[in-house]
């Protein structure tokens, strides 16, 4: 998925520098409390003893539940997919009717094929589960297949603030469920969707990866569609982009973010603590710095970065095309 700061183009450096600081990690419990698309922890999944996932957002949490917490086989995988693929459409459903033209009269998400396909599929993995034909595991296998194939054929540019007013090329191909296939691994992995400075007082281990939003973006909105495919329960959608209630994080704001922060790392129990942040973020790199280093021993890795473009199809001119990126250390003292 094409994601606000996604960390896949990083993944590499991060690495990198990770393990350059803590060494051997196959008996660390490491963890992802800002997870997104849950890239970062898949790329240490194979290699720790455990990750814990953290989103505050339900699309992450579908996400993370297959990519992380799924760690068995589900023999026919393969089987729902075709099945899903093969539904005779539902043509009344909640996206259909809210978000494409035929069914909104404005709004235009998904071409309205897409839209019915959307809900036929959905409200079958929901009624599969319901009548216990499907476990949790293939519950969220098939979920995050269905938000990854979808956002593939959303008409946006790629972020769900807006909608384009001609369906592009991508959005009209007809949407294809797709496996979201997860990493095999005998180590139990665990997701929860909290409030990052709830749930540090709630876990601990010996690897904290921090990946919190840099501005004032709110994930909540700008992928609110997500958020409404993975819950599928109704509610009256607001304004011209049909846009649903969603918490906004303290993360995204200038006047909270640094206590937050603050409180975020006086209260985890980690050993190693990895902060990822950019330098067109709230917090400046000094800032970090002077908090950080109340609590042990600080370093900062820094890197080029390509910044992120909303959609490639588009010609936008940025004053500069690379950022720099950091990652802040602390090996915990206090
Ligand atoms: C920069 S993104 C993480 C990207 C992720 N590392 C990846 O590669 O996909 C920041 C994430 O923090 C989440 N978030 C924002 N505020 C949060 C909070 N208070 N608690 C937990 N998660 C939060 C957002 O939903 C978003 O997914």
């Amino acid at each position: 998925m094409n994601y606000i700061g996604s960390k896949y183009k990083l993944l590499p450096f991060l690495k990198k520098s990770i393990l350059s600081v803590v060494g051997e990690v196959q008996n660390k419990v490491f963890c992802d409390i800002f997870a997104g698309t849950g890239v970062v922890g898949r790329a240490f999944k194979s290699s720790v003893k455990s990750i814990i996932s953290n989103d505050i957002e339900q699309y992450s949490y579908v996400l993370n539940k297959n990519y992380i917490e799924n760690h068995i086989d589900i023999p026919k995988k393969f089987k729902y997919i075709e099945m899903l693929n093969n539904l005779p459409l539902y043509e009344n459903g909640f996206i259909y009717k809210n978000y494409c033209f035929g069914g909104s009269g404005e709004r235009q998400y998904f071409s309205d094929f897409n839209g019915k396909k959307i809900d036929t599929m959905r409200i079958k993995i929901e009624k599969w589960k319901n009548n216990s034909e499907i476990d949790n595991n293939v519950y969220y296998f098939l979920l995050c297949s269905l938000l990854e194939s979808a956002d593939k054929i959303a008409n946006t540019t790629s972020v769900y603030g807006a909608f384009l007013k001609h369906i592009k090329k991508s959005a009209q191909k007809e949407l294809v469920l797709e496996p979201a296939l997860f990493e095999i691994n005998e180590n139990t992995h665990k997701v929860f969707q909290e409030d990052a400075n709830v749930l540090i007082k709630e876990i601990s281990g010996d690897i904290l990866y921090m990946d919190p939003p840099y501005n004032e973006r709110q994930y909540g909105a700008n992928y609110h569609l997500l958020n409404t495919i993975a819950e599928y329960k109704e509610f009256t959608p607001k304004g011209k982009t049909g846009l649903r209630d969603y918490s906004k994080s303290k993360y995204c704001s200038k006047n909270h973010i640094k206590s937050e922060f603050e409180n975020l790392i006086k209260s985890a129990e980690f050993k190693y603590l990895f902060l990822s942040y950019n330098n067109e973020g709230i917090m400046l790199v000094n800032e970090i710095k002077q908090i950080m280093s109340k609590y042990g021993k600080y370093d900062l890795f820094i890197t080029n970065y390509q910044r992120f473009k909303a959609d490639k199809n588009e010609n936008r001119t940025y004053s500069a095309n690379e950022t720099k990126e950091y990652l802040h250390v602390l090996e915990k003292t206090i």
